[in-house]
């Protein structure tokens, strides 16, 4: 069988990344977050001080941005690979409602963006990947063999990400985690440099009323009437 980049694009908290990784188990490929990366240089802003309530020192960022190195570290128990920063395991620390407000505004930045195209095109260079993010069917891998653009509802996808939170011990309210979702979705799409945009022979998949398994399924298909 021929390996072929996926390339999953969609707003936030729309289950790309839970697609996309049983997806990667079921055919051997690797599976890379984007999200995180850009999470994991929010997070080296955060901890440095350059970005705030009503600062953000981009330029410094921007200078800053040969310091910072993100790697992927497959984790057996977990069947995926975990993010590092500077060799420091993040993966806690970038899922935070914190790290998410500031995320939309670290990823305007072209620098930024062109920084990690880079380390995501060599990371998916010899194909049999499965790539999830906003910009991957347009900018990343533009030749993707097979592009799904996710979507659903903002209360479905706030009511997903205030459940996950939850779960994993954060304190916080649905209304901030609705508030969160909206606004980043806005910024994302908007954004002057490799705005959220359904890829050119993308297929859209509306999951608001799907179950992990209809989605797989139906991705699965696709997959095998390619490969
Ligand atoms: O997928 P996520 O919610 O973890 O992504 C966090 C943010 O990172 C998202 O709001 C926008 C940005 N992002 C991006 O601009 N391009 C990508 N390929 C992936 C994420």
């Amino acid at each position: 069988m021929n390996k072929i980049v996926i390339a999953i694009d969609g707003f936030s908290s729309t289950g790309k990344s839970t697609i996309a990784k049983q997806l990667a188990k079921q055919l051997n490929y690797i599976y890379v977050d984007t999200g995180a990366m850009y999470r994991a240089v929010t997070y080296f802003a955060l901890e440095n001080n350059l970005i705030g309530e009503d600062f953000f020192h981009s330029e410094t960022l921007i200078k800053k941005l040969d310091d910072i190195h993100i790697t992927f570290k497959f984790n057996e128990a977990l069947g995926f690979a975990e993010v590092y920063l500077n060799g420091e395991h993040i993966e806690k620390e970038i899922r935070t409602l914190r790290v998410s407000q500031y995320v939309s505004p670290v990823a305007t930045i072209s620098e930024v963006r062109q920084k990690l195209v880079e380390q995501q095109q060599l990371m998916g260079k010899d194909k049999g990947i499965v790539m999830d993010g906003r910009d991957i069917g347009t900018v990343v891998f533009p030749d993707a063999e097979l592009k799904i653009f996710m979507t659903a509802s903002a209360k479905t996808r706030a009511q997903r990400r205030y459940k996950e939170l939850l779960e994993r011990g954060h304190n916080l309210s649905y209304e901030d985690v609705l508030e969160n979702v909206t606004t980043r979705d806005r910024i994302d799409s908007t954004r002057k440099d490799s705005p959220l945009v359904k890829a050119e022979g993308a297929i859209e998949i509306d999951n608001s009323d799907l179950t992990i398994e209809e989605q797989l399924d139906s991705i699965i298909k696709l997959v095998n009437a390619i490969t």
